[in-house]
C-alpha cells in the first residue's frame, strides 16, 4: 500500500491506497490559520506536523506498518518556512520549530516586493520569461524579500528555505529536498532549464545553498528516520517520495498526465489545468495571467511535462453566495431544479462572477460581481442559472486564453463539488465547447501523492501507468451544439460588461 499525505490549508489529509487504486484508509486533522494583521495569513508548522501524524495514524489504523511501502507528499503551494541551523540539526529527531510562522499562499502583504521583482527583472513579461510566471503576492520569492526587508534579524537567522510540504519532509527524513513543480511556485525556476533560475537568484542575492535540492516528483528523496517512523506509526526507513504542489498532484489523481489532457476543478474557485509537453508562457496582454509550472509526471532521471493553470476565484463560491442570499432555506438541489427550468442564455440575463476580485481572465483584485440585464420577467431560477452560466463563461474565457498561449486541449475531466450538478456540467460543456468526463472517485491531491509514492518505489514504471491502474472515469457530457454559438455570443457580451464596469482597472485588464 502507498500513503499520500496532503498538507492542505485547513487540514492535513492522508489516504492509503492499494496497487489497484482502491482506497484502504483515509484520515484528516484540521489546524488553524492566523491572520494577525490585514492581508496576513500564517500557520504554525508544528501544527502541520501534529496534523500529519494524526491524519496518517487515522488512515493507517488497523494496517500493519510493514504494509505501507512508501509515502508521497503534496500540499498547499508557495508558502514560506524558514529554518535555522539548530532546526536543521534537530531534523529527523525532533519536531523542528521554524524561525517565524509560515507565510501562506493566500497571504497578500507583498505587493511592494512583487513590484520590485518585476521592475528589477525588466517588467512583467521579462519576469514571465525568467520564471514562467508573473510575480504574485502569494508566491514565495516576494515573501522572502518581505522577511529580509521587514524582519532582518529573522532573515539573518534563517539557514534554509522550505515550502510547506518540504518542511514535513525535513521533519520526517532530515533531508532538504523539493520537486521542480512546487519550486516553480517560488518564482525561482527557469522554464528554459527546469532548474534554479540563477539570474533571478543573483538579481535578488539569494544563496543557492539556502534552497532545497531539486527532484522530479516520482523520485525518492529520503527515508523516514527512526524517530519520525515512531511518531507516524510507520515502518522505519519507509521511503518518502518528492510529490508536488496540490494542483499538480490533483491532476495525477485525476489521471491528467499526458499533453493535451486537462482537468477542470469546480470547487470554491474554478481551476482549469492543462498538461503540456513544454512550458507555454503566457506573454499575452497583460502577461502572466496563466501559471506555468512543471507537472508531476517526472520520475527519477526522466523529466516530466509542464502544466498551464488558470484560476477564477469564485466558482462554487459564487453559487454558494447566491444560494445563501436568494434562498437560505431552500436546498441547493431544489434551487438547481429551478435554474434548470430557466432557458439557456437566461433571457438575456448575465452574471459577472468576480465576487472576491479576480485572478484570471482578469488579474484584477478590484473586479466585482454583478447581474446585468434584469427585467421583471426574470425569476429566481434565472438568477441562479445566470450564476452557473457566468462561471462557465469565465472558465471558457480562460480556455481561450490558454489556447492563445499555445496550449492544446484534447480531453477535459471535471472534479470538485460542482461536478455533481448535471446542469452545471451541461452548461460548461456547451460554454467551453468541449466534452467533459467525470471520475468514479474524487480523492483530490492526496490520491495523486499516493500514486507518486507507488511510482517512486517502482510499483509502476511511469505516472501514466499509475493513472491507468488507479483512475476510473464514468460519464462523458458532450456539448449541445445548438447552444455553442449562443454561449459564444454571451461570452463576448460578458467580457464587454466587465470592461464597461471596470474601465478604471485598465492596468489589469486584457
Ligand atoms: C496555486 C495556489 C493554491 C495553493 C493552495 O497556485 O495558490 O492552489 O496551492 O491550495
Amino acid at each position: 500500500m502507498f500513503l499520500g499525505l496532503d498538507l492542505g490549508t485547513s487540514a492535513a489529509k492522508a489516504i492509503l491506497i492499494r496497487a489497484d487504486g482502491a482506497v484502504a484508509g483515509v484520515g484528516s486533522a484540521a489546524y488553524p490559520i492566523s491572520q494577525p494583521h490585514d492581508r496576513w495569513s500564517e500557520q504554525n508548522p508544528l501544527d502541520w506536523w501534529a496534523g500529519a501524524i494524526n491524519a496518517t495514524r487515522a488512515a493507517c489504523a488497523g494496517v500493519e506498518p510493514d504494509a505501507v511501502l512508501a509515502i508521497g507528499l503534496t500540499g498547499q503551494m508557495h508558502g514560506l518556512v524558514l529554518v535555522d541551523a539548530e532546526g536543521l540539526r534537530h531534523a529527523g529527531t525532533h519536531a523542528v520549530a521554524p524561525v517565524r510562522p509560515a507565510m501562506l499562499w493566500n497571504d497578500q502583504r507583498t505587493d511592494a516586493e512583487c513590484a520590485t521583482i518585476e521592475r528589477t527583472l525588466g517588467g512583467r513579461a521579462a519576469c514571465v520569461r525568467a520564471t514562467g510566471n508573473a510575480a504574485l503576492p502569494g508566491f514565495t520569492l516576494p515573501k522572502m524579500l518581505w522577511v529580509r526587508g521587514h524582519e532582518p534579524e529573522t532573515w539573518a537567522k534563517a539557514e534554509r528555505v522550505f515550502l510547506p510540504k518540504d518542511y514535513l519532509r525535513l521533519v520526517m527524513t532530515a533531508e532538504t529536498a523539493t520537486d521542480v513543480g512546487d519550486a516553480a511556485g517560488m518564482l525561482l525556476i527557469d522554464p528554459a532549464t527546469r532548474g534554479w533560475a540563477d539570474a533571478v537568484l543573483s538579481a535578488f542575492d539569494i544563496d543557492r545553498r539556502s534552497l532545497p535540492t531539486l527532484r522530479e516528483s516520482g523520485s525518492i528523496t529520503g527515508d523516514l528516520t527512526v524517530w519520525a517512523s515512531g511518531q507516524l506509526g510507520l515502518k522505519r526507513s519507509t521511503p518518502v517520495i518528492a510529490g508536488s504542489g496540490d494542483n499538480q498532484t490533483a491532476a495525477v489523481g485525476a489521471g491528467v498526465v499526458a499533453p493535451g489532457t486537462g482537468v477542470l476543478s469546480l470547487g470554491t474557485s474554478g481551476v482549469l489545468y492543462i498538461h503540456t509537453d513544454a512550458p507555454r508562457l503566457d506573454l499575452g496582454s497583460p502577461p502572466g495571467r496563466l501559471h506555468v509550472f512543471p507537472a508531476a509526471d517526472g520520475v527519477r532521471g526522466t523529466r516530466g511535462g509542464w502544466c498551464s493553470t488558470a484560476c477564477m476565484l469564485s466558482a462554487g463560491g459564487a453559487l454558494a453566495w447566491a444560494a445563501g442570499v436568494l434562498a437560505p432555506n431552500v436546498a441547493i438541489d431544489d434551487l438547481l431544479r429551478e435554474a434548470a427550468v430557466a432557458p439557456a442564455g437566461c433571457d438575456g440575463l448575465l452574471f459577472l462572477p468576480h465576487l472576491t476580485g479576480e485572478r484570471c481572465p482578469y488579474a484584477d483584485p478590484t473586479a466585482r460581481g454583478a447581474w446585468v440585464g434584469l427585467t421583471s420577467r426574470h425569476t429566481r431560477g434565472h438568477l441562479v442559472r445566470a450564476v452557473l452560466e457566468g462561471v462557465a463563461l469565465t472558465n471558457a474565457m480562460n480556455l481561450d486564453l490558454m489556447r492563445g498561449a499555445g496550449v492544446g486541449l484534447d480531453s477535459l475531466r471535471v472534479v470538485g463539488g460542482g461536478a455533481r450538478s448535471p446542469l452545471w456540467l451541461a452548461i460548461h460543456a456547451a460554454a467551453m465547447n468541449t466534452s467533459l468526463t467525470c471520475l468514479a472517485s474524487d480523492e483530490g491531491p492526496a490520491l495523486g501523492a499516493a500514486m507518486l509514492a507507488g511510482v517512486g518505489v517502482g510499483a509502476w514504471d511511469t505516472v501514466r501507468e499509475a493513472a491507468a491502474a488507479c483512475v476510473r472515469t464514468t460519464d462523458t457530457i458532450e456539448p449541445d451544439q445548438a447552444l455553442v454559438t449562443m454561449y459564444g455570443e454571451q461570452r463576448e457580451k460578458l467580457s464587454r460588461v466587465y470592461h464597461a464596469l471596470h474601465a478604471d482597472s485598465t492596468t489589469h485588464t486584457r
